[in-house]
């Protein structure tokens, strides 16, 4: 096995994919890049997202929908390894416009997979999600508890992507690790996202919404971290044969919302004015990830405590905005 090797990154403009096309390029390896800019959020972020990644010579960007069978058709680069975070992401949105998120999350996903067939590119990362979780009773969430029980279009879509990677795995003997990612954070993170959209509030010196009572709870996990259990499947499916798992990377430490957004007035230095809302239908109580076994399989190892990994973002946001 050579040392380097040539990746493949679907949503590379995006948040997590930006970050890991990042790493891998500063670990030597050359990355493909595939996105669409999909209009979920403004096209300039991603085209920053994107800039420092442009200027290196290995790393060759492809402006294209995966759910484009032409561009697939025609896709003949040199593949080892596939990362596939390409997709539409939140799950209030896909509450909206759920034809969409099955589009591209599922008829996207199997595009992807077939043209792998056909290249006879045999690895695959795929990013799936807490949220198929539902409202697990039981934390944390183990990759062995039952996942049959989505309540949001966009749950399902993850859901049905990891069922889908399984039919390819037998059928067609893919190499494929899904990556269930707990609510990532970090710099970069996508506008529609908590700790985003309240830290821009906050700077402003405007009231934030809070949805319930602050009761719920994530299992916050900095972008760095989920960066480096990605690379971890990545190696993993490099050096192993006949590979399905799924296989989660959170943090396995939850915080409430209320802690967070507390958090958020500290590191912004203003006084909280909060107005609480309703739950939102599709929301999840909380998220808390077993990571044993990411420990064991790919020496995964999250070490940003959430008061540096916020220190991080609001600091971020601050030169950025
Ligand atoms: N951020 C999180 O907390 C989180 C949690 C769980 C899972 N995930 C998953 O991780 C992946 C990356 O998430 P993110 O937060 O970086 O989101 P993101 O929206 O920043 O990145 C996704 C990228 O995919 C691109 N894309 C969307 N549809 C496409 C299409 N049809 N063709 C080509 N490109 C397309 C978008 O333009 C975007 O740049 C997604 O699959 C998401 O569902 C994210």
């Amino acid at each position: 096995m050579n040392t380097y090797s040539t990746i493949l990154v679907t949503g590379c403009a995006g948040f997590i994919g930006s970050h890991l096309a990042d790493f891998l390029l500063a670990e030597g390896h050359t990355v493909v890049g595939i996105d669409n800019f999909d209009p979920f959020y403004d096209r300039s972020i991603k085209t920053q997202n994107l800039a420092g990644l442009l200027a290196q010579n290995r790393f060759k960007f492809y402006e294209n929908d995966i759910t484009d069978e032409v561009f697939w058709a025609n896709f003949s680069e040199n593949i080892e390894v596939v990362v596939h975070l390409a997709a539409k992401a939140g799950v209030r949105p896909s509450l909206e416009n759920p034809s969409n998120y099955i589009n591209t999350n599922i008829n996207g996903t199997q595009l992807l997979l077939g043209w792998m067939v056909r290249r006879n590119v045999k690895k695959l990362a795929f990013a799936s999600s807490s949220s198929v979780y539902g409202n697990n009773e039981k934390a944390p969430f183990s990759e062995s508890d039952s996942v049959d029980n989505p309540i949001s279009p966009y749950a399902f879509t993850k859901k049905a992507g990891e069922l889908l990677n399984h039919t390819y795995h037998h059928l067609y003997g893919l190499d494929i690790i899904n990556l269930r990612f707990f609510t990532v954070y970090g710099e970069r993170q996508r506008p529609d996202l908590a700790i985003h959209k309240f830290t821009k509030l906050m700077l402003a010196q405007q009231p934030i919404s809070m949805y319930g009572t602050g009761s719920t709870a994530r299992d916050y996990t900095y972008v760095a971290d989920t960066v480096q259990g990605i690379v971890g499947a990545v190696s993993y499916l490099r050096q192993h044969q006949n590979v399905f798992d799924t296989i989660n990377l959170g943090n396995s430490s939850p915080v409430t919302l209320q802690q967070l957004v507390d958090t958020l007035y500290e590191l912004t230095e203003q006084t909280p004015n909060i107005h609480y809302l309703p739950m939102q239908p599709g929301d999840v109580e909380r998220t808390c990830a077993d990571v044993q076994k990411a420990k064991q399989v790919l020496g995964y190892n999250p070490q940003t405590p959430l008061h540096e990994g916020l220190k991080r973002f609001v600091n971020w946001y601050k030169a950025n905005h």
